[in-house]
């Protein structure tokens, strides 16, 4: 069985192959960053049309490299949401037109089931159940996984993703876009004693989050510390970064006390935050997977494992009309 994946959510567009018995094949990217980088951020029209200029070659150049022709392929799987409704658009689109072509079944696949399911793709891989943290762009998710498609929410973020506060905290210090990974290099540089930042939510008992607040607290300390200086600003990168780190740990401390386990993923563009890993580390009795560094961000692997996933366990949505979901709650089909 073969899965040809499909990734067009936001500012990437990928492609990949997954084999049920020789694991991924093949994967290709193709990132937006510079096409966005003068407007400080993604500009969804951008987005929609750069993924139609981009899907068709990656998807020729994974099944190249695969060695796989067109008659290889199983089953074509796709991001079907959440995200950028015309970005989406374009993979479905491709991805129902290929599959109606070679007579093979497309099957959506919901992003973010494919950002918990992505350490399953690495050497030594969690068992279920297990604890899953997912913090990306736009969604920060503490979630029970008792098996593939068997998700309880345990807790999310009430306003800002953990990955928007790093982007908008990001701007304010002056950084460009994408904005988490300039914020990690400038805390680097930060004195983590000069700065102590609240841990929101986590003096009172619950699993959801709150990151707003500290974006406009590091603003607030900029205004009455600005001096102009490089220093300041690494200065309060890091405390801020140390909060939204801290919190989250915390948050999943608390979950794993909850649910009585001791197995815990850790995924989403955030996850790739060299801090947030060392902190994780400091969790007693707990063994804490992540994806390797480039399948934390946007990929298709993840949609390609995700689709074999599903489809090994019977799923076979047999339609050729076809939505998108800009927003799509993870335990609902
Ligand atoms: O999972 P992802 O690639 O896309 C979404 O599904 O949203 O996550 C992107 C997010 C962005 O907000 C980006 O700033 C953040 O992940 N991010 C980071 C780091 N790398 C990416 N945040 C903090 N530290 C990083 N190293
Ligand atoms: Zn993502």
């Amino acid at each position: 069985m073969r899965i040809l994946g499909i990734e067009t959510s936001c500012d990437e567009t990928a492609a990949a192959v997954y084999d049920a018995e020789r694991g991924l094949l093949a994967h290709a990217l193709h990132s937006q960053v510079a096409l966005h980088a003068e407007y400080g951020g993604v500009v969804p029209e951008l987005a929609s049309r750069d993924h139609i200029q981009k899907t068709l070659p990656l998807i020729r150049q994974v099944l190249a490299e695969s060695g796989c022709r067109p008659q290889d392929i199983t089953a074509v799987a796709y991001t079907a949401g959440p995200g950028l409704v015309g970005a989406l658009l374009v993979g479905a689109a491709v991805g129902h037109s290929l599959a109606w072509a070679w007579g093979v079944p497309a099957l959506p696949v919901h992003h973010m089931e494919a950002h918990l399911l992505a350490p399953l793709l690495e050497p030594d891989p969690p068992a279920f159940p297990f604890v899953a943290l997912l913090v990306s762009g736009g969604h920060t998710l503490l979630v029970e996984v008792s098996g593939v498609g068997r998700y309880r929410l345990l807790g999310e973020s009430l306003d800002d993703a953990a990955g928007e506060a790093f982007d908008k905290t990001a701007k304010l210090l002056g950084l460009d876009y994408p904005g988490g990974p300039a914020l990690e290099r400038l805390a680097r540089q930060g004195n983590p004693a000069r700065f102590d930042f609240p841990r929101p939510m986590t003096d009172r008992p619950g699993l959801d989050f709150s990151f707003s607040g500290l974006k406009t607290h590091a603003l607030t300390t900029l205004r009455a510390h600005d001096d102009g200086s490089a220093q300041t600003r690494a200065d309060i990168a890091c405390a801020f970064q140390d909060a939204v780190v801290d919190t989250l740990a915390i948050k999943c401390e608390r979950a794993l006390r909850a649910t009585g386990l001791q197995r815990l993923v850790v995924s989403g563009g955030v996850s790739a935050n060299q801090r947030l890993r060392e902190r994780f580390a400091e969790i007693d009795d707990v063994k804490v997977s992540y994806p390797r560094l480039e399948f934390c961000t946007d990929n298709a692997a993840m949609i390609a494992y995700t689709g074999y996933r599903n489809f090994a366990a019977g799923l076979r949505p047999d339609r050729l009309a076809f939505d998108v979901r800009a927003r799509w709650p993870l335990n609902t089909t």
